[in-house]
């Protein structure tokens, strides 16, 4: 069965893995935005994530993917304040995703996989969340996806 590469990024380092990692599993790739952009000021980026968390805010998402011809969708983002961005929220509210594989990865400056396992642990889906890694370097994302 086919699999997809789904990601979000603000300032490309999870494009550079997403790329990647549909490279090696011979993916499809998308990239998933947000109707209400983020700022590109780092200070503004960083009050507008925070605000999100503390509101509970799930941005709304620009693209409507069809996900009927995957199986799996490797779906990649940022760690933001040691946990998912609010985008991934509004990724599991948006598609349904019954009979598929999630299988997550991160960027981060240093933060592992693991802050983000229990926030997605506690996301509402009828997927099947596979184990996900940090895909910042070529040897993580090798070992992650188990090449
Ligand atoms: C709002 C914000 C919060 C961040 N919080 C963390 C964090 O908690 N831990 C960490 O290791 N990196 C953190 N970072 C760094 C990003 O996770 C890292 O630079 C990531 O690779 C950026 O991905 P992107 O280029 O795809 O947007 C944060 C960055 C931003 C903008």
């Amino acid at each position: 069965m086919k699999s997809i590469v789904v990601y979000f990024t603000q300032s490309g380092t999870t494009k550079a893995a997403a790329k990647k990692i549909a490279a090696k599993t011979d993916s499809k790739i998308e990239e998933m935005t947000t109707k209400d952009s983020y700022p590109d000021n780092f200070d503004d980026l960083v009050a507008k994530a925070k605000d999100q968390i503390d509101n509970n805010e799930h941005p709304e998402i620009k693209e409507d993917f069809d996900f009927t011809d995957y199986e799996t969708i490797y779906l990649g983002f940022p760690v933001w304040y040691q946990q998912p961005p609010m985008v991934v929220h509004s990724f599991f509210d948006k598609f349904d995703l019954s009979n598929k594989n999630i299988v997550p990865f991160i960027t981060s400056a240093s933060s592992s996989f693991s802050v983000c396992e229990p926030y997605l642990n506690n996301m509402k889906t009828n997927a099947t969340l596979k184990d996900g890694f940090r895909a910042n370097a070529d040897p993580e994302i090798e070992e992650g996806l188990g090449l």
